[in-house]
Protein backbone atom coordinates (compact mmCIF):
# COMPACT_ATOMS: atom_id res chain seq x y z
CA UNK A 1 0.00 0.00 0.00
CA UNK A 2 1.86 3.21 -0.85
CA UNK A 3 2.38 5.84 2.04
CA UNK A 4 -0.03 7.97 1.63
CA UNK A 5 -2.75 5.38 1.05
CA UNK A 6 -1.70 4.36 4.40
CA UNK A 7 -1.50 8.29 6.16
CA UNK A 8 -5.14 8.84 4.68
CA UNK A 9 -6.31 5.47 6.25
CA UNK A 10 -4.92 6.10 9.91
CA UNK A 11 -6.52 9.49 9.94
CA UNK A 12 -10.44 8.60 12.05
CA UNK A 13 -13.47 10.62 12.01
CA UNK A 14 -14.18 9.10 15.77
CA UNK A 15 -12.20 8.96 18.61
CA UNK A 16 -13.88 5.51 20.42
CA UNK A 17 -14.72 6.56 23.92
CA UNK A 18 -16.20 3.44 25.53
CA UNK A 19 -17.08 4.85 28.88
CA UNK A 20 -20.37 4.30 30.45
CA UNK A 21 -21.72 1.33 29.23
CA UNK A 22 -24.74 -0.06 31.47
CA UNK A 23 -24.82 -4.31 32.20
CA UNK A 24 -28.08 -3.85 29.54
CA UNK A 25 -26.21 -2.49 27.03
CA UNK A 26 -23.24 -5.01 27.15
CA UNK A 27 -26.24 -7.78 26.64
CA UNK A 28 -27.72 -6.34 23.79
CA UNK A 29 -24.56 -5.93 22.43
CA UNK A 30 -23.32 -10.00 23.34
CA UNK A 31 -27.31 -10.98 22.91
CA UNK A 32 -28.82 -9.17 20.12
CA UNK A 33 -25.71 -8.33 17.84
CA UNK A 34 -25.77 -11.42 16.18
CA UNK A 35 -29.70 -11.55 15.48
CA UNK A 36 -29.46 -7.79 14.05
CA UNK A 37 -25.78 -7.09 13.23
CA UNK A 38 -24.45 -7.65 9.68
CA UNK A 39 -22.08 -10.67 9.56
CA UNK A 40 -17.92 -9.48 9.86
CA UNK A 41 -16.35 -10.32 6.27
CA UNK A 42 -14.10 -8.93 4.11
CA UNK A 43 -16.93 -9.40 0.47
CA UNK A 44 -19.43 -7.73 -0.19
CA UNK A 45 -22.94 -8.20 1.59
CA UNK A 46 -25.71 -9.78 0.02
CA UNK A 47 -28.33 -7.05 1.30
CA UNK A 48 -31.30 -9.76 0.42
CA UNK A 49 -29.98 -12.17 2.89
CA UNK A 50 -29.21 -9.75 5.13
CA UNK A 51 -32.55 -8.32 5.57
CA UNK A 52 -34.55 -11.65 4.71
CA UNK A 53 -36.49 -9.71 1.81
CA UNK A 54 -35.55 -7.30 -0.99
CA UNK A 55 -36.43 -3.61 -0.83
CA UNK A 56 -34.74 -0.13 -0.82
CA UNK A 57 -31.99 0.20 1.55
CA UNK A 58 -31.59 3.12 3.44
CA UNK A 59 -27.89 3.48 5.33
CA UNK A 60 -27.38 5.93 8.34
CA UNK A 61 -23.75 6.76 8.88
CA UNK A 62 -22.73 7.50 12.29
CA UNK A 63 -26.38 6.96 13.82
CA UNK A 64 -25.44 8.04 17.81
CA UNK A 65 -28.29 6.09 19.84
CA UNK A 66 -30.22 5.17 16.74
CA UNK A 67 -33.23 7.43 17.27
CA UNK A 68 -33.56 8.58 13.76
CA UNK A 69 -32.86 5.28 12.46
CA UNK A 70 -35.68 3.57 14.07
CA UNK A 71 -37.56 6.38 13.79
CA UNK A 72 -37.50 6.15 10.11
CA UNK A 73 -37.76 3.13 9.91
CA UNK A 74 -41.45 2.57 11.38
CA UNK A 75 -42.12 5.73 9.72
CA UNK A 76 -41.25 3.44 6.36
CA UNK A 77 -41.60 -0.23 7.02
CA UNK A 78 -41.57 -0.70 3.46
CA UNK A 79 -37.76 0.26 3.54
CA UNK A 80 -34.53 -1.85 4.72
CA UNK A 81 -32.07 0.10 6.30
CA UNK A 82 -28.81 -0.41 7.78
CA UNK A 83 -26.87 1.87 10.46
CA UNK A 84 -23.27 1.76 11.08
CA UNK A 85 -22.03 3.18 14.21
CA UNK A 86 -18.48 2.74 16.13
CA UNK A 87 -19.80 3.99 19.72
CA UNK A 88 -20.44 0.62 20.93
CA UNK A 89 -23.11 2.39 24.27
CA UNK A 90 -25.08 3.46 21.12
CA UNK A 91 -25.29 0.65 19.09
CA UNK A 92 -26.64 -1.33 22.47
CA UNK A 93 -29.49 1.52 23.07
CA UNK A 94 -30.49 1.42 19.42
CA UNK A 95 -30.88 -3.09 19.84
CA UNK A 96 -32.63 -2.91 22.64
CA UNK A 97 -35.64 -0.53 20.91
CA UNK A 98 -35.21 -3.01 18.36
CA UNK A 99 -36.24 -6.04 20.18
CA UNK A 100 -38.53 -4.08 22.74
CA UNK A 101 -40.60 -2.45 19.41
CA UNK A 102 -40.39 -5.72 17.20
CA UNK A 103 -38.45 -3.44 14.39
CA UNK A 104 -37.82 -5.92 11.54
CA UNK A 105 -35.99 -3.53 9.30
CA UNK A 106 -33.75 -2.92 10.96
CA UNK A 107 -29.88 -4.16 10.47
CA UNK A 108 -26.62 -2.55 12.61
CA UNK A 109 -22.66 -2.92 11.77
CA UNK A 110 -20.71 -1.56 14.89
CA UNK A 111 -17.92 -0.80 12.74
CA UNK A 112 -16.31 2.79 10.96
CA UNK A 113 -18.66 3.70 8.11
CA UNK A 114 -15.36 3.96 5.62
CA UNK A 115 -14.48 0.54 6.23
CA UNK A 116 -18.11 -1.38 6.03
CA UNK A 117 -18.86 0.82 2.54
CA UNK A 118 -15.60 0.09 0.81
CA UNK A 119 -15.58 -3.84 1.70
CA UNK A 120 -19.22 -5.04 2.56
CA UNK A 121 -21.21 -2.66 0.66
CA UNK A 122 -22.30 -3.45 -3.16
CA UNK A 123 -21.69 -0.58 -5.65
CA UNK A 124 -24.82 1.06 -6.77
CA UNK A 125 -26.85 -0.89 -3.87
CA UNK A 126 -28.05 2.09 -1.65
CA UNK A 127 -31.32 4.17 -2.61
CA UNK A 128 -30.48 6.89 0.54
CA UNK A 129 -27.64 7.62 2.49
CA UNK A 130 -28.14 9.73 5.74
CA UNK A 131 -24.94 12.08 7.46
CA UNK A 132 -27.02 13.65 10.63
CA UNK A 133 -24.41 15.57 12.55
CA UNK A 134 -21.59 14.09 12.06
CA UNK A 135 -18.73 15.12 14.42
CA UNK A 136 -17.77 18.75 13.23
CA UNK A 137 -14.10 18.51 14.45
CA UNK A 138 -14.21 21.99 15.58
CA UNK A 139 -10.72 23.24 15.34
CA UNK A 140 -8.71 23.70 11.93
CA UNK A 141 -5.66 21.04 13.16
CA UNK A 142 -8.73 18.72 13.57
CA UNK A 143 -10.36 19.17 10.13
CA UNK A 144 -8.73 16.32 8.74
CA UNK A 145 -10.78 14.36 10.49
CA UNK A 146 -14.36 15.36 8.82
CA UNK A 147 -16.33 12.48 7.70
CA UNK A 148 -17.33 14.69 4.74
CA UNK A 149 -14.05 14.86 2.90
CA UNK A 150 -13.90 14.19 -1.17
CA UNK A 151 -12.97 10.49 -0.98
CA UNK A 152 -15.33 10.04 1.21
CA UNK A 153 -17.73 11.75 -1.24
CA UNK A 154 -16.63 9.45 -3.99
CA UNK A 155 -16.99 6.83 -2.01
CA UNK A 156 -20.65 7.45 -1.32
CA UNK A 157 -21.36 7.94 -4.74
CA UNK A 158 -20.51 4.71 -6.03
CA UNK A 159 -22.39 2.81 -3.47
CA UNK A 160 -25.18 5.17 -4.17
CA UNK A 161 -28.21 3.79 -6.89
CA UNK A 162 -28.33 6.34 -9.78
CA UNK A 163 -31.24 8.97 -8.17
CA UNK A 164 -30.18 7.69 -4.79
CA UNK A 165 -30.52 10.71 -2.39
CA UNK A 166 -27.49 11.86 0.05
CA UNK A 167 -28.95 13.83 3.12
CA UNK A 168 -26.76 15.34 5.50
CA UNK A 169 -27.28 17.57 8.37
CA UNK A 170 -25.21 19.93 10.68
CA UNK A 171 -25.73 22.81 13.32
CA UNK A 172 -21.82 23.76 12.46
CA UNK A 173 -22.01 26.40 9.64
CA UNK A 174 -18.54 26.23 8.62
CA UNK A 175 -18.89 22.87 8.42
CA UNK A 176 -22.31 22.91 6.73
CA UNK A 177 -20.16 25.48 3.91
CA UNK A 178 -17.61 22.77 3.61
CA UNK A 179 -19.98 20.19 3.05
CA UNK A 180 -21.81 22.43 0.47
CA UNK A 181 -18.98 23.70 -1.35
CA UNK A 182 -17.16 19.66 -2.07
CA UNK A 183 -20.66 18.36 -2.71
CA UNK A 184 -21.36 20.86 -5.69
CA UNK A 185 -18.03 20.61 -7.14
CA UNK A 186 -18.35 16.90 -6.76
CA UNK A 187 -19.32 14.90 -10.14
CA UNK A 188 -22.11 13.21 -10.65
CA UNK A 189 -24.03 14.49 -7.61
CA UNK A 190 -26.75 17.24 -8.25
CA UNK A 191 -28.22 19.65 -5.49
CA UNK A 192 -32.30 18.54 -5.35
CA UNK A 193 -32.46 22.59 -3.30
CA UNK A 194 -30.99 23.69 -6.60
CA UNK A 195 -27.60 24.87 -7.02
CA UNK A 196 -25.55 26.46 -3.82
CA UNK A 197 -28.56 26.07 -2.07
CA UNK A 198 -29.36 24.45 1.37
CA UNK A 199 -32.58 22.55 1.06
CA UNK A 200 -35.63 22.98 3.66
CA UNK A 201 -36.09 20.87 6.69
CA UNK A 202 -37.07 17.55 5.33
CA UNK A 203 -39.84 16.83 7.41
CA UNK A 204 -39.33 13.15 7.19
CA UNK A 205 -36.02 13.56 9.28
CA UNK A 206 -36.49 12.94 12.93
CA UNK A 207 -35.89 15.17 15.39
CA UNK A 208 -33.28 13.32 17.91
CA UNK A 209 -32.11 14.57 21.03
CA UNK A 210 -29.16 15.91 19.84
CA UNK A 211 -30.78 18.25 17.64
CA UNK A 212 -33.39 19.34 20.54
CA UNK A 213 -30.70 20.08 22.58
CA UNK A 214 -28.68 22.13 19.53
CA UNK A 215 -32.71 24.07 19.56
CA UNK A 216 -32.39 25.24 23.32
CA UNK A 217 -29.14 26.48 22.91
CA UNK A 218 -30.36 28.60 19.85
CA UNK A 219 -27.88 26.83 17.52
CA UNK A 220 -28.70 26.78 13.55
CA UNK A 221 -29.66 23.69 11.43
CA UNK A 222 -28.35 23.12 7.97
CA UNK A 223 -29.69 20.33 5.38
CA UNK A 224 -28.06 19.26 2.88
CA UNK A 225 -29.89 16.89 0.02
CA UNK A 226 -28.44 15.62 -3.14
CA UNK A 227 -29.45 13.00 -5.76
CA UNK A 228 -26.55 11.10 -7.28
CA UNK A 229 -26.80 11.57 -11.12
CA UNK A 230 -28.74 9.32 -13.30
CA UNK A 231 -26.03 7.60 -16.05
CA UNK A 232 -25.68 9.57 -19.09
CA UNK A 233 -26.80 7.26 -21.78
CA UNK A 234 -24.02 8.13 -24.47
CA UNK A 235 -25.37 9.88 -27.55
CA UNK A 236 -25.72 7.69 -30.89
C1 LIG B 1 -22.28 14.04 16.86
S1 LIG B 1 -22.76 12.37 16.84
C2 LIG B 1 -24.37 12.43 16.07
C3 LIG B 1 -25.18 11.20 16.34
C4 LIG B 1 -26.56 11.13 15.67
N1 LIG B 1 -26.45 11.12 14.23
C5 LIG B 1 -27.49 12.23 16.14
O1 LIG B 1 -27.87 13.07 15.32
O2 LIG B 1 -27.84 12.26 17.32
C6 LIG B 1 -21.75 11.65 15.52
C7 LIG B 1 -21.68 10.15 15.58
O3 LIG B 1 -20.96 9.64 14.47
C8 LIG B 1 -20.22 8.50 14.90
N2 LIG B 1 -19.11 8.29 13.94
C9 LIG B 1 -18.10 9.14 13.66
N3 LIG B 1 -17.30 8.64 12.71
C10 LIG B 1 -17.83 7.43 12.37
C11 LIG B 1 -17.43 6.41 11.43
N4 LIG B 1 -16.35 6.55 10.66
N5 LIG B 1 -18.18 5.30 11.34
C12 LIG B 1 -19.29 5.13 12.12
N6 LIG B 1 -19.72 6.07 13.02
C13 LIG B 1 -18.99 7.20 13.14
C14 LIG B 1 -19.76 8.86 16.29
O4 LIG B 1 -19.45 7.72 17.07
C15 LIG B 1 -20.99 9.61 16.82
O5 LIG B 1 -21.89 8.74 17.49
Amino acid sequence: MPDTQKHHRAIRSFVRREGRMTEAQKRALEELLPRYGVSPGETPLDLVACFGREAPVHLEIGFGNGEALAAMALAQPQNNYLGLEVHRPGVGVLLRRLEAEGIPNVRVACADAKEVLEQRIPDASLSAVYVFFPDPWHKLRHHKRRLVQPAFIALLHRKLKPGGTLHLATDWEDYARQMLALLSAADGFENAAGPDLYAPRPEARPLTRFERRGQRLGHGVWDLVFRRRPVAVPAG
